[in-house]
């Protein structure tokens, strides 16, 4: 049994916030934006629009695209960590939403890397023949735990919804490998604190990811015995330019062959990596057979890596 994407689709608020508009609410600059991070505007939702609107978005884009029915999904698999509210789920939100009636629902916290666990979670359902469609979400309304008096955060993030159909494709294509990892010790590089805001420390965040999106990408690859030469096209969690470029140099591949809508998004935590896989295959940047690799990090701390041989 080969599991693969059928279909993905994504959704990104219309209000866009530039570099220009925070010179206005903190003490930064276009320049220093840019040039640490590589975001040069975000998208943000408005009051009405919570986490569970932009997962009805998305997955209506994905599952029009699998040609799958709400009725024919198994399991749905939110991964965030800005949840409308603690219980009832988002994932049961939207399977009320989509009239999803048999499908079981649950919500993953993986922060940045919820999409890798969660595309692996769907993975061995379907591959242990208990589930056909499993749909696949990360999504994040970061507005709504940022800090925006506080530079060193409110810049980096911004909110989306990406999603996935996962189900059987045709033999040697799909995920055909895959890493998932934690280290609970560094929970406190990044967390949520008692105000409900997000805290980092970015300079410890930073040389975490610049190891560990390399070495996850390159352990994906050897497992299956590829080498660095054949990926066709790199997708890693959207961060910052700059750890995405060391990930990047270490495969050795052009710059062409990395997705790259940082600079339009900012940092969708788990949202980041299905966003840049739907827009990546509507702009035909992905084709049949092309080996992709999915790499994240994130708080927890976490990490996830899948390869994928494109096409069903
Ligand atoms: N504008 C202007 N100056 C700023 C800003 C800002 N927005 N933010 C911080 N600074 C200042 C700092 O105060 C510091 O000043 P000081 O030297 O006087 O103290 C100076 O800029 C340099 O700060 P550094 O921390 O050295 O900057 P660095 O080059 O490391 O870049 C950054 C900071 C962009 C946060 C970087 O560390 C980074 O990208 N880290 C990883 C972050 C990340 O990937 N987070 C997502 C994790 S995913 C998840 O789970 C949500």
């Amino acid at each position: 049994m080969s599991v693969g994407v059928l279909g993905t689709g994504h959704y990104v608020p219309p209000k866009v916030v530039t570099n220009k508009d925070l010179e206005q609410i903190v003490d930064t600059s276009d320049e220093w934006i840019r040039s640490r991070t590589g975001i040069e505007e975000r998208r943000i939702a408005d009051d009405d629009t919570d986490t569970s609107d932009m997962s009805f978005f998305a997955a209506q884009n994905a599952l029009d695209e699998a040609n799958v029915k709400p009725e024919d999904i198994d399991l749905i698999l939110v991964a965030t960590v800005t949840p409308d509210t603690p219980f009832p789920s988002v994932s049961c939100m939207l399977q009320d939403r989509l009239g999803a009636r048999k499908a079981a629902a649950m919500d993953i916290s993986a922060a940045c890397s919820g999409f890798m666990y969660g595309m692996v979670t769907a993975k061995q359902f379907i591959d242990t023949g208990v589930y056909k469609n499993v749909l696949v979400i990360g999504v994040e309304k970061l507005s709504k735990i940022t800090d925006w008096s506080d530079r060193n955060t409110c810049v980096l993030f911004g909110d989306g919804a990406g999603a996935a159909v996962l189900g059987e494709v045709a033999e040697g294509k799909g995920i055909l490998s895959f890493e998932l990892g934690a280290d609970g010790s560094g929970g406190k590089e990044l967390y949520q604190d008692e105000n409900d805001h997000l805290q980092m420390n970015g300079r410890e965040v930073f040389k975490f990811a610049v190891r560990q999106m390399p070495e996850s990408s390159v352990n994906v690859i050897e497992k299956i015995g590829y080498n660095e030469a054949d990926v066709d096209y790199l997708i890693p969690h959207q961060a910052n330019i700059r750890i995405m470029e060391a990930a990047r140099e270490r495969l050795g591949i052009s710059k062409d062959k990395m997705a790259d809508s940082v600079k339009r998004y900012g940092n969708n935590s788990s949202a980041s990596i299905p966003i840049a896989l739907s827009e990546a295959v509507k702009d035909g940047n992905i084709k049949d057979n092309d080996l992709i690799v999915l790499v994240g990090f994130g708080g927890g701390l976490t990490w996830g890596a899948i390869a994928l041989k494109w096409g069903k």
